[in-house]
């Protein structure tokens, strides 16, 4: 089995909790290497839904070994609440199941008060983050000034880097922020004991994984376009979502990354803000948005609905190197008369870098019919309906990439296998 990297191919939501979920059956290890707990990735196995934020996808299979790794960013305290759930709906994690980087960052209290903050003096130029403390994390951390599990663990030294972020940060914080060194190093406390079992260093763990044959998959989160140098700038989060973000994030080296699967939906959804070229605010978005169930994971918050966007996702092609795409949410498309899809950018010849630029873009469709039956049950590509073979086939041959899965519905079961 190939190593595979699984990425977001437009703006996060794609769908690729349950496509990891499903490669990880066939994986000895699942990697998280960047983003933090502005994932929500959704797993419906026998009609229970769970969803999870910081620990990999591989949560469901015991044969897996799920990894957080060095480039994610880690809110202890929510971290300890995944776990906990995760025990209480019967999928308690052992150390022996779930690895935590020592070199991977932590998200803190002061992240959430600055994302916040940020956000409320933007107004109406906000980014529309998800108030998780992800963008002061990666500053901090890419400013040498981050604080990492390996310091959670080591209380003396936890405590000194707190106040060292405290008077750095001070100035920036709201005045009523009531973040004390003493009263956060002290909630942190239990937050450690719970988290030094999992943690140790896993970028030797993973070489040794290599070395013995053992397969792993990379699971991306967020997507191609909220990537931090090649998303919509600045309405974009503050890691590479990228593929090639997963040898930075778990310490592998690019050859090590066999596979690369896209996962998109068979439309276009976004979260917070930003442009959005087939946006549609019309009916025909709210229907989407109705039977697709397009609600944030992570925040609640209503997801924009648009069609499928062909130029973006050629760009994301060469971005991401796709081996095979996953098309997922087909069965949200059925019962729609005509279907359209964008397949230019008026004189547009290169993918547009930057928000201010794809904002301005005129984006040209074509129809294709669409079909009226319900293909919620279906297992072949043959048992689709023609209209629908016709659309995979026609995103497939605008990309040059095969639909190796397509998505017919939230459960795991819901997939067709090419
Ligand atoms: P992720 O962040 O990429 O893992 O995606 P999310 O979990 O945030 O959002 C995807 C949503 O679509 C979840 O509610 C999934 O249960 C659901 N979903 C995934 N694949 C399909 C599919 O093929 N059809 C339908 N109807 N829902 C799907
Ligand atoms: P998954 O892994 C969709 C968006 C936010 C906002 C921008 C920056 O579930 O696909 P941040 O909190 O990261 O600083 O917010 O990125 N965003 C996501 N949108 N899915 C996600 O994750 C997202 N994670 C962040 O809405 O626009
Ligand atoms: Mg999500």
């Amino acid at each position: 089995m190939p190593n595979i990297v699984v990425v977001g191919a437009q703006w996060g939501d794609e769908g690729k909790g349950k496509v990891v979920d499903h490669l990880a059956e066939q994986s000895r290890w699942v990697v998280r290497f960047q983003g933090g707990n502005n994932a929500g990735h959704t797993l419906v196995v026998n009609g229970e839904k769970l969803i999870v934020h910081l620990v990999p996808s591989g949560v469901l299979h015991a044969g897996c070994t799920c990894v957080i790794g060095n480039g994610v960013v880690v809110d202890p305290t929510v971290l300890g609440h995944e776990l906990d759930m995760l025990a209480t709906r019967g999928h308690a994690l052992e150390p022996d199941r779930l690895v935590l980087s020592t070199e991977a960052h932590l998200i803190l209290p002061w992240h959430l008060a600055l994302d916040q903050a940020r956000e409320k003096s933007l107004g109406d130029r906000k980014i529309g983050t998800t108030g998780r403390g992800i963008g002061p994390a990666y500053e901090d951390k890419v400013g040498r000034r981050g604080v990492r599990v390996a310091e959670l663990l080591d209380p003396e030294t936890l405590r000194e880097r707190v106040e060292e972020a405290l008077a750095w940060h001070g100035p920036r914080l709201p005045p009523d922020h009531g973040l004390e060194t003493e009263q956060i190093v002290a909630a942190l406390a239990p937050v450690a004991a719970r988290l030094r079992p999992y943690s140790r260093p896993t970028v030797g763990l993973l070489h040794e994984a290599i070395r013995r044959g053992d397969n792993i998959l990379f699971e991306g989160a967020q997507g191609t376009f909220l990537d931090v140098d090649h998303g919509t700038y600045p309405f974009v989060t503050s890691s590479s979502t990228v593929a090639g973000g997963a040898a930075a994030g778990s310490g592998v080296g690019p050859g090590a990354l066999h596979k690369v699967v896209g996962i998109t939906k068979a439309y276009t959804t976004r979260v917070g803000s930003g442009p959005f070229p087939t946006e549609l605010f019309d009916a025909t978005g709210e229907r989407l948005r109705a039977v697709g169930q397009e609600f944030g994971a992570t925040t609640g918050r209503p997801r924009r609905c648009g069609w499928l966007d062909l130029p973006m996702l050629q760009h994301a092609h060469r971005l991401n190197g796709f081996s095979a795409i996953a098309l997922t949410k087909l069965d949200v498309l059925s019962g729609m008369e005509r279907i359209a899809v964008a397949v230019s950018y008026r004189g547009v010849s290169d993918y547009p870098t930057g928000a201010r630029a794809l904002a301005q873009v005129e984006v040209e469709y074509v129809e294709l019919p669409g079909w009226s039956e319900d293909i919620r049950e279906c297992r072949r590509f043959e048992d689709l309906p023609g209209a629908c073979q016709d659309y995979v086939r026609f995103v497939e041959d605008h990309l040059g990439v095969p639909a190796e899965m397509l998505g017919v519905g939230p459960g795991r079961e819901a997939l067709i296998l090419r």
